[in-house]
């Protein structure tokens, strides 16, 4: 038997949509808070393996979820580059930002394999652990994503710094780009040697682009990726996260090897679908908000994302971006029992 999210991400719709949620792991569960409370530090917590595992389980025995995540950052990949990242309580990351020339000649060439150990041993710990109906997804930052917050060394508001520097020193921002896009190919490949039977590429801040610079720093980087994630792995799907970029959605029809576009919160499924071929399946996207209000809002927010996604193409049902900790878990449950009517 398939996995019905396998099944969904080679195009074929399955009868009840397979559902995970981004950021299933983490805050809003209690059985997270208190496993996180032993790590000193959240990178700590991720380079644990016994955490990063747990942490991927809890949210499969409590919902039966189709598909787990690994439980780790989009930002390890700067901290395997060299640049000192650290997350404060409350605040979000803090990163070193890179401010000049001699700041991201610093850098490292490609990524410290060995500080990534943990996590590929997470990968296999976690698949040798999961119901055989679950699959396992991998993921990664976009390098724009990821470039946004070495830049700026911190998450704003939208991602201003990032966005100076590139018009100031393109040159220098390009080969930011092009590195991440070569570690990023590579660090997927090797958690899908480990076991990842999916990946996840998160754009969280493609949104914030100007038209004219959308190919350049998110489209072109994506296809760089793709293309040197498909020459050692050629066949696991590949999922594209681009948030904020609706409008934009038809120019990742071009972006050859992608299975599936997840859609954010302000997506509308019927443009999407109309944008994109029919090969390529949807994720999405309940408002996160409608999951925390839950009752009758809760109720028509998921018999509107099911109905939008109707039709023969394949619907992998999703928020339009993370879980948030005040979430009741209640909530959840009431999303998938009516999923699963
Ligand atoms: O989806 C999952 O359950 C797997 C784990 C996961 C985390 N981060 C754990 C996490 C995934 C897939 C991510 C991706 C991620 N990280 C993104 C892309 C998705 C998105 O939400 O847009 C981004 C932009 C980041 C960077 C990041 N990490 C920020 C901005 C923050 C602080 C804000 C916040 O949500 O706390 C983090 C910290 C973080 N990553 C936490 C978790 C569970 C909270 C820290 C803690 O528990 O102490």
């Amino acid at each position: 038997m398939t996995k019905p999210f396998l099944a969904a991400l080679a195009g074929q719709r399955q009868k009840r949509p397979p559902v995970w949620l981004m950021r299933q792991a983490g805050r809003y569960l209690p059985e997270y808070r208190e496993m996180r409370a032993k790590a000193p530090s959240f990178l700590d917590f991720c380079y644990t393996p016994e955490f990063a595992v747990e942490a991927t389980l809890q949210p499969i025995r409590r919902f039966g979820f189709d598909a787990a995540i690994l439980f780790s950052d989009i930002l390890v990949m700067p901290d395997a580059l060299g640049q000192s990242v650290s997350f404060e309580t409350g605040e979000g990351p803090r990163l070193t930002p890179i401010e000049t020339a001699q700041d991201f000649a610093r850098l490292s060439e490609a990524p410290d394999w060995a500080k990534l150990a943990p996590v590929f041993a997470a990968v296999a710990g976690v698949r040798a652990r999961l119901p055989a109906e679950t699959a396992l997804i991998g993921f990664c930052g976009a390098p724009w994503t990821v470039a946004s917050y070495m830049i700026a060394g911190r998450g704003t508001p939208d991602q201003a710094p990032a966005r100076l520097f590139a018009y100031r020193h393109p040159d220098l921002f390009s080969r930011l780009i092009d590195r991440l896009a070569d570690a990023s190919a590579d660090y997927l490949a090797r958690q899908i040697e480990a076991g990842a039977e999916a990946v996840q590429i998160f754009d969280s801040w493609s949104g914030v682009l100007p038209s004219a610079e959308f190919e350049r720093w998110c489209v072109a980087p994506l296809r760089r990726l793709v293309a040197r994630l498909r020459a050692q792995q050629p066949d696991v799907p590949i999922i594209a996260f681009p948030r904020g970029a609706a409008t934009h959605l038809g120019r990742f029809a071009e972006v050859e090897g992608l299975a599936a576009i997840g859609l954010d919160t302000a997506a509308d499924p019927h443009v999407a679908a109309a944008m994109l071929p029919a090969r390529l399946a949807l994720q999405g996207n309940l408002d996160p908000l409608a999951l925390i209000a839950g009752g009758a809002a809760l109720d028509a927010g998921v018999e509107a994302a099911l109905e939008a996604f109707a039709g023969p193409r394949a619907h992998i049902f999703n928020l339009g971006h993370g879980i948030l900790p005040e979430t009741p878990i209640a909530h959840v449950e009431q999303m998938l029992a009516r999923i699963r009517a």
